[in-house]
């Protein structure tokens, strides 16, 4: 018996990296998981790796009406929405002197406002189905204190971490947990765009800090996708039944709070 037999997942940004490891975990414990992205492409590529469990859907979470759309047609493929795991982000890295505001504006408008509308989208769901639900939100170390060269990013993911609460007591009343998972550095395709931030501004050779990072993790190395899928599957299944508002790190060590 898996630990979401009969459960069904929307997981954003989950074409690659950390979503995508959700979601072949949610399959592997029983769920049928909606693979939701902007790349179309890479989703259904992704769909079709992880087999019948799962379902490519268009999302660009910085549209009200893509949000509302992947959430209907979710609903109508799988029969009902159970768990949203909000993981679509994009990265910046600058110094404040050189912050564009283009890029300000694209990363919350992904990070933070991605999160809260398909958050809301869901929740609504959730309650007009009244069978309660779990909602986790990707926060990071980068929100749990800031970065010289990361602000934009940083805030963007304190941002998460106070919605997790807000949001989290808001929507228990209906049974729907709200939560979110901390990592700290995870190796993939999205620290080749970190580690060329760095390159570019502290004059770094390419994958020089990721090798830094990944040595100054307490626990020895960088974390993998893999790594977090297990507080996922908790957050996800009535093992989290009382746990409300939270944000765990799973990081290796890298903060403690
Ligand atoms: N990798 C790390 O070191 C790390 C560390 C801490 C937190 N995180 C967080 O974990 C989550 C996953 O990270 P990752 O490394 O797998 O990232 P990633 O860059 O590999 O994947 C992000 C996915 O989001 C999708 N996406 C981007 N914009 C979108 C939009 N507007 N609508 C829908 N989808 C969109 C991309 O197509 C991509 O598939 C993110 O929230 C990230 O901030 C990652």
């Amino acid at each position: 018996m898996g630990k979401l037999d009969g459960k069904t997942a929307i997981i954003t940004g989950s074409a690659r990296g950390i979503g995508k490891a959700f979601a072949a975990r949610y399959i592997e414990e029983g769920a049928k998981v909606a693979i939701a992205d902007i790349n179309i492409e890479a989703a259904t590529a992704t769909a079709n790796e992880l087999g019948s469990s799962a379902i490519p859907v268009y999302i660009d979470v910085t549209s009200q009406e893509s949000i509302e759309a992947a959430v209907s047609e979710v609903v109508d493929q799988l029969g009902g929405i159970d768990i949203l795991i909000n993981n679509a982000a994009l990265f910046t890295a600058a110094p404040i002197v050189e912050i564009d505001k283009s890029d300000y504006e694209s990363v919350f408008a992904v990070n933070v406002g991605g999160t809260l509308f398909t958050l809301q989208a869901v929740a609504k769901h959730m309650i007009d189905r009244g069978q309660g639900g779990k909602i986790i939100n990707m926060a990071s170390q980068a929100g749990r204190r800031g970065e010289s060269l990361v602000s934009v990013y940083c805030a963007s993911k304190a941002a998460i971490i106070s919605l997790t609460q807000s949001a989290g007591l808001n929507l228990i009343p209906h049974k729907i947990n709200v939560n979110a998972i901390s990592p700290g550095v995870v190796d993939g395709e999205h620290w080749e765009g970190v580690d060329a931030f760095f390159a570019k501004w502290e004059g770094l050779k390419p994958g020089e800090k990721k090798r830094q990072v990944g040595e100054g993790v307490p626990y020895g190395r960088m974390g993998t996708a893999d790594d977090l899928t297990g507080m996922a599957v908790f957050l996800a299944s009535s093992d989290s039944d009382y746990v409300v508002a939270q944000t765990y790190n799973v990081d290796g060590g890298q903060w403690m709070s």
